[in-house]
């Protein structure tokens, strides 16, 4: 009866196995044949049964069975694994000889760029960039500034007041002039700049921009003079324009300086044969400069009779204009990431 029950799992099995093509049927196989209630468990459990003479062949015949079992099922199951595997490395190939995806990379805005430049020149020379608020009060804008209430050079400086006559967006960086002398307390070399937003009541159009972005410049020490500055200008447009910009002082006047100038640099344009950039004189103002008025030192805590000073200030607009060829100011403006672009990679080029 045994033998006859060992034929016919052996002939189920050998038809079961042939053409096992896939993991779950084999693993369907393993339950029935090797599961808690598989074909060859089961028979496996009826050696108590057989009489004791029969139970060693038994024995080896249900072992020949499940190593059968366990062999085939050991080999098919390494083929599939592997074909799946296979299968699987296909679906999610990698084609390498695709062009990456560009991801966009952020860059400084060109301003900034300008300004950043500018910053690392006067660092270098020993310069600290130092911080002003943008709301400021009349004080520093203009009072101690040596502009008092009243003064028409109020006029060309028109700004937005945001409570009272004493609250103001700062017309201009020179406030953190006199912020820096107060915190100087007397005390020299004091060599600072200051880059920041500045705000007039401007109509905005291609030369104009209600808000604009200005360098304040300042020096106190002993013996300080025209001549100071004029190096120091020279320094300047030479490293952001080159070594060939020459630099000029024109007579001016501001309130806070005397004597006051103003800074040209000849036309980068046309290097100075005279364009429409220039308005054909071969020259650019670009700064308006000055030894620091007596009043101001003294209102700011220092002894005109024993300092002295020289201040500069200018529109970082202007210069970034001039050193990326554009034409209107509310390109630095109005966020279009084209412009951005091409400015940019001019830059790298
Ligand atoms: N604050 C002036 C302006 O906005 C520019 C200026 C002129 C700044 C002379 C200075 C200076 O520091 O000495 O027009």
């Amino acid at each position: 009866m045994e033998t006859k029950k060992f034929e016919e799992i052996q002939k189920e099995m050998d038809a079961d196995l042939k053409d096992v093509e896939e993991l779950k049927v084999l693993e369907d196989l393993r339950i029935k044949y090797l599961g808690k209630k598989g074909l060859i468990t089961e028979l496996n459990s009826e050696i108590k049964n057989v009489p004791n003479e029969e139970k060693k062949e038994f024995g080896m015949k249900v072992n020949e069975l499940r190593n059968r079992f366990n062999e085939f099922y050991d080999s098919v199951k390494e083929e599939l694994d592997r074909a799946e595997l296979n299968k699987r490395l296909e679906s999610e190939a990698i084609d390498i000889s695709l062009p990456a995806t560009k991801i966009p990379v952020g860059a400084p805005h060109i301003l900034e760029k300008v300004i950043e430049e500018v910053e690392e020149l006067f660092l270098s020379m020993g310069y600290d960039v130092v911080d002003g608020p943008e709301i400021e009060e009349d004080k520093y804008n203009f009072e101690m500034l040596n502009i008092p209430k009243g003064h028409p050079a109020r006029d060309a400086q028109d700004t937005f007041y945001i409570e009272g006559e004493e609250i103001l967006l700062r017309s201009q960086t020179s406030p953190v002039q006199v912020r820096t002398m107060l915190k100087g307390e007397g005390k020299v070399p004091i060599r600072m700049i200051c880059p920041g937003k500045t705000y007039r009541r401007d109509d905005d159009d291609a030369s104009h921009s209600h808000q604009f972005m200005q360098i304040e410049g300042l020096l106190v020490d002993k013996n300080i003079s025209l001549s100071d500055l004029k190096g120091t200008m020279d320094i300047l447009f030479k490293r952001l324009f080159g070594k060939d910009v020459e630099t000029r002082f024109r007579p001016s006047y501001y309130q806070f300086t005397e004597p006051s100038v103003e800074v040209d640099i000849t036309c980068v344009n046309c290097h100075g044969k005279g364009c429409n950039v220039c308005k054909h004189t071969g020259w650019v103002t670009v700064v308006g400069a000055g030894v620091v008025h007596p009043n101001v030192l003294r209102m700011s805590g220092y002894d005109p009779e024993v300092w002295s000073g020289f201040a500069f200030g200018f529109g970082a607009e202007r210069l970034a204009m001039m050193k990326y060829d554009i034409n209107d100011i509310r390109t630095f403006y109005n966020a279009d990431l084209r412009e951005a672009k091409v400015f940019d990679r001019e830059d790298e080029e």
